[in-house]
């Protein structure tokens, strides 16, 4: 069987460090493994009012988050917590009430910053919401990551550097999914 992976980065801009490292980190899985970027820059601000009729743009979302066996959320920090445009899409896709698309979905998180935090924080409170989401993640290991020279290669891979451990960081990710996945 294979496992398709939703990844959903918390960062819109053109040359995030998120995005490219959810790229990168696509490369460190199994065969049996597969990662689709989700595109989260087009839903609506999240109104309680359109539970009832969903824009397009959250009905792909929801039915691309259905169609996976698991989750990975790369997120930059802003403000010490996950941006706005993470959160929103975590409330479209778990609405109307009862219908959410995160529910059991195993997931990872992991996150690059420029400050030396690596995204702890950001990663803290997205924990705080998937756990209510119900969403069983990998608790370790961690994996705060800071944007440096060499952190990617130039091929776009991870740079050596930080390669065994992201590696571990993936295997570990893998069994998790292997084992939670329904
Ligand atoms: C930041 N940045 C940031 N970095 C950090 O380590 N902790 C923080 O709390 C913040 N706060 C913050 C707020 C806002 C509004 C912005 C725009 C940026 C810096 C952040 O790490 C940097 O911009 C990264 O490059 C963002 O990730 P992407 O877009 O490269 O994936």
């Amino acid at each position: 069987t294979q496992f398709h992976i939703a990844v959903i980065v918390g960062s819109l801009r053109q040359d995030s460090f998120n995005k490219k490292l959810a790229t990168a980190l696509a490369r460190l899985a199994p065969a049996d493994f597969t990662f689709k970027q989700l595109q989260i820059g087009d839903l609506p601000l999240y109104n309680q009012d359109d539970d009832g009729h969903q824009a397009a743009p959250v009905l792909k979302l929801k039915s691309d988050i259905k169609a996976a066996q698991g989750l990975l959320f790369v997120t930059p920090e802003y403000n010490r917590s996950f941006p706005g445009v993470l959160k929103n899409a975590l409330d479209h896709a778990s609405r109307p009430y009862g219908d959410s698309a995160w529910d059991g979905k195993p997931a990872g998180v992991v996150g690059v910053s420029v400050g030396a935090s690596g995204t702890a924080m950001a990663q803290q409170h997205l924990r705080n919401v998937l756990a209510y989401l119900n969403v069983p993640t990998l608790g370790q290991p961690e994996a705060f990551i800071q944007a440096k020279n060499g952190l990617f290669d130039e091929d776009g891979g991870i740079g050596e550097d930080s390669k065994k451990f992201l590696q571990r960081w993936m295997d570990q990710y893998v069994a998790w999914v292997r084992q939670h996945a329904a």
